[in-house]
């Protein structure tokens, strides 16, 4: 069943624009090219896309640097090509998510531009964070951007601004009342023109505190924010909620402005998901309290091990913690931050994973790609276009891995995706997982994921929360499997690599991997795989 409002519990597929289909043969997806491809989306079965930033951008943080954040770059179309794309989606039964990047604009936008040429102290410069040098003229406090470097650079007449990710990207000062207003104006822009809601980049970012004092420890919180440096969790989670550029409490402020904006569209039903990255986990259900936003993406999964109690602790503290506010969980595998999970934990792994999580109560984020078991890209440094590439020199790769484009058809690179030359290589290797060759296999991940997400529908959502049968605290089977009911259905995961024999009677549904020897009450669960079983 569907459930109500439609993004309760929506699949959503994440389209990344410039990697997903090329109509004009010069390397980059477009707006056409995924209107063109909205078909093998619906027959997907999601609910919903998610599309990433095709604004106006010079694109030097992959379109997350916003130039016109009411217009189309012209590399993905123009708004025309926007309506459309809207248009068929409707037709088709999908909703429309567009993503918002209101923490920063790019430099390239006409405030930032206004901004450089008028003086300090300027209505101009009051739009974003610009502050004199110290008097030794270092910049204004020792923050480090996101991305690498100082969060600070400076201009001609001495000023520095702020920027917690590229230079390029500087910060829009949310007290400033225009800044707000501004911004009201654009989501009102992409609602008239049709979307259904809205992915907020940065959601937890808005609010920045003691912009001019220095932080005790400034290199301690800019690793504890990045996933990818290990550190010892206790000081991970100290200092976490020091940073005094995420998080803040005015930040909701701004939601529950939103949300009356969004909810003054009486007849339809918008929604908004935060991209916010909180600790303690229990500041995440924040964003969600019935007079803000609709769901808040939870990061867990996105470098989770495929470790059996690591699992267990994830699916129960979100499903409680949202509970908390009334609201359901959010669940994602990969996204085009973060090594794609088949790459990450193993292709077998990942389809486990896959029908484990689709199987949860709330929403399900699919990043376009996923479906196929895409592995991350191959991409020689010289390809490379990630700014943390560069602002790390090379010391991190960055994000480009994940982003490479879909492989469609036929037996070579690029697979159809354009007639052109892509804008980052694909490689022969994935000869066997272009879409084509997985449509005529039954046993292909893209099957896998079409049947399951049709199963989903017909018995698993809108059937209320999950009854453990197996985990580290329940049943004592093994501690590398994981069970629970939901409705009539029973969902197990073998996370071993040997086959598990369990009691089990009903009809098996689905099954990530083998094949499930079932008498006699019992089914034989093959290494590596998740079934679920109808009661
Ligand atoms: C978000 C986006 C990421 C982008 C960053 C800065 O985290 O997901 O791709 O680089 O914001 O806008
Ligand atoms: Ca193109």
């Amino acid at each position: 069943m569907k459930s109500s409002p439609w993004w309760k519990e929506a699949t959503i597929y994440q389209i990344y624009p410039r990697s997903f289909f090329d109509s004009n043969g010069d390397g980059e997806g477009d707006l056409q090219g995924i209107t063109s491809k909205l078909q093998y989306v619906q027959e997907l079965g999601v609910d919903a896309i998610w599309l990433s930033p095709f604004y106006t951008s010079p694109n030097k943080d992959g379109g997350y640097d916003v130039a016109d954040p009411r217009d189309v770059d012209p590399r993905f179309g123009n708004l025309e090509d926007a309506k459309k794309l809207i248009e068929v989606a409707h037709s088709l039964g999908l909703k429309v998510l567009v993503d918002v990047v209101p923490n920063h604009f790019s430099d390239q936008h006409v405030w930032f531009q206004q901004a450089l040429k008028a003086e300090r102290g300027s209505a101009e410069r009051a739009r974003f964070h610009f502050y004199d040098a110290k008097e030794d003229g270092t910049p204004p406090n020792n923050w480090i951007s996101l991305f690498g470097g100082p969060s600070w650079t400076q201009v001609e007449d001495g000023q520095y601004y702020l920027h917690l990710f590229d230079s390029s990207q500087p910060d829009l000062n949310w007290e400033n009342p225009e800044v707000a207003s501004d911004y009201e104006v654009t989501l009102r822009f992409w609602l008239d023109l049709g979307v259904d809601g809205f992915r907020i980049d940065v959601a937890h970012g808005l609010v920045k505190e003691n912009l001019l004092t220095n932080h005790p420890d400034p290199q301690g919180i800019s690793d504890a924010l990045r996933l990818d440096v290990s550190m010892d969790p206790e000081i991970r989670y100290a200092l976490l909620p020091t940073v005094p550029y995420f998080d803040r409490q005015g930040v909701h402020e701004i939601y529950r402005k939103w949300r009356k904006l969004f909810d003054s569209y009486k007849d339809r039903e918008i929604m908004a998901v935060a991209e916010a990255w909180v600790h303690p986990p229990v500041n995440a259900t924040r964003y969600v309290r019935s007079d803000e936003l609709h769901q808040v993406f939870n990061f867990d999964l996105l470098d989770a091990p495929f470790k059996a109690d690591f699992l267990y602790g994830v699916v129960t503290r979100s499903i409680e913690l949202m509970d908390s506010v009334g609201a359901l969980p959010t669940w994602a595998l990969s996204n085009h931050d973060s090594p794609r999970v088949a790459s990450r934990i193993g292709e077998v792994q990942a389809r486990a994973l896959a029908l484990f999580v689709m199987a949860l109560p709330g929403s399900c984020y699919v990043f376009a790609g996923q479906e196929l078991g895409l592995p991350d890209g191959e991409i020689p440094d010289s390809s490379r276009q990630d700014p943390i590439y560069f602002r790390t020199k090379g010391a991190q790769k960055g994000r480009d891995g994940a982003r490479v484009p879909l492989p469609w058809n036929g037996e070579t690179a690029p697979f159809g995706f354009t007639s052109g030359k892509p804008w980052l290589p694909l490689t022969d290797k994935w000869k066997e997982l272009t879409v084509e060759k997985q449509s005529a296999d039954p046993k292909s991940t893209l099957n896998l994921y079409r049947s399951a997400l049709k199963l989903r529908e017909d018995h698993l959502t809108t059937q209320g929360s999950i009854t453990w049968l197996e985990s580290p605290e329940h049943g004592a089977k093994s501690s590398s499997l994981l069970a629970f009911r939901r409705g009539n259905v029973s969902i197990y995961m073998n996370l071993s690599d040997l086959p598990v024999e369990v009691e089990i009677t009903g009809k098996l549904l689905i099954m990530s991997a083998g094949t499930v020897d079932g008498r006699d009450g019992k089914m034989t669960i093959p290494a590596v795989s998740t079934i679920w079983v109808h009661h």
